[in-house]
């Protein structure tokens, strides 16, 4: 990588982000293109959130993607919202431009193409169960209800933050259904569902476990979990043993850097590249 005077500069606001593996992705791409762009990771304290997309402006970055916990508290600090970030209710990736800044969502077109990558699934009439109504449920559930999904059901620990979801997929014309994030409630569903989304944070650590035993699940069914360190997470050992076909949200992650390159650069993502650095950088893996 060549860095000189007329370098241009994007990345990524985050608190924590020492683990993000998106420098490596974009940073791959730019190198693959011969572009003279680098990608750097920010850890910006969220109560200074708007001082620093100020800082970023004055200072000609082009473009940021925002990771937990920026990307709602960035609908107040931008000049315009995508209409499709504004019903999903978050920001994971900005434009920069002269004089104003513009927040997009690239996290629901990302799991779209992951899943369709992933099961060769479109959500089109199908029926969805997504676990977990934070920034990631939301954001898929929301867009599997604008692709037109016949069914969408969130089930959260915390019920009161699946009503914003509601109110916004009740403007589609998907059924909708909520429920507590617990086995027996989930277990009267999950029959009927095509494809189950995890997006809790359960799975991250060793040992946890959404308590979801393989009777629930059954070899016509899809499992994606949008964690993707472990590479595999209980549920999806789980699923699998049932039968289920299952993926994790490293497609998700390739996806929504893709569509991000995309609108920073207007050039096409080379995702094989992207795809090969993030293994690296995640799994170690040199293949
Ligand atoms: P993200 O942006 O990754 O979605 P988030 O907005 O903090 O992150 O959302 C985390 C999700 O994981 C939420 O659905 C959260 O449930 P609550 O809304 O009840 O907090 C869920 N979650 C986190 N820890 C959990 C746990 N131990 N059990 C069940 N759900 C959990």
């Amino acid at each position: 990588m060549h860095i000189d005077g007329s370098t241009t500069i994007v990345g990524v606001f985050g608190a924590p982000v020492t683990h993000t593996a998106s420098p490596a992705m974009h940073n791959a791409a730019f190198e693959a293109l011969g572009m003279n762009w680098v990608y750097l990771a920010f850890h910006v304290d969220p109560r200074h959130l708007r001082t620093a997309l100020q800082g970023a402006r004055e200072m000609g970055l082009v473009g940021l993607n925002l990771t937990v916990p920026h990307k709602i508290l960035a609908l107040d600090c931008l000049d315009e919202i995508d209409p499709e970030a504004r019903k999903v209710g978050a920001v994971n990736t900005i434009v920069i431009e002269k004089d104003k800044t513009r927040g997009f969502n690239t996290d629901g077109s990302g799991f779209l193409k992951a899943v369709k990558e992933d099961f060769n699934l479109s959500v089109k009439g199908k029926r969805v169960l997504v676990l977990g109504a934070g920034g990631a449920g939301r954001g898929i559930a929301v867009k599997c209800a604008l692709d037109g999904a016949a069914k969408v059901i969130v089930a959260n620990r915390t019920l009161a933050k699946i009503e914003p979801i509601a109110r916004e997929i009740a403007g589609t014309k998907s059924e909708f259904q909520s429920l507590p994030l617990a086995p027996d409630a989930i277990g009267k569903v999950i029959q009927e569902v095509d494809l189950v989304v995890n997006a809790t944070s359960v799975g991250l650590k060793e040992g946890d476990s959404l308590g979801l035993g393989p009777e629930l699940f059954s070899p016509r069914q899809h499992v994606y979990d949008t964690i993707y360190r472990p590479a595999e997470t209980q549920l999806l050992q789980v699923a699998e043993r049932a039968g289920a076909k299952v993926a994790n949200g490293l497609s998700m992650l390739l996806h929504q850097g893709a569509k991000a390159f995309e609108i920073w650069t207007k050039r096409k993502a080379p995702l094989a590249v992207m795809r090969r650095a993030l293994r690296a950088a995640i799994y170690g893996d040199k293949s």
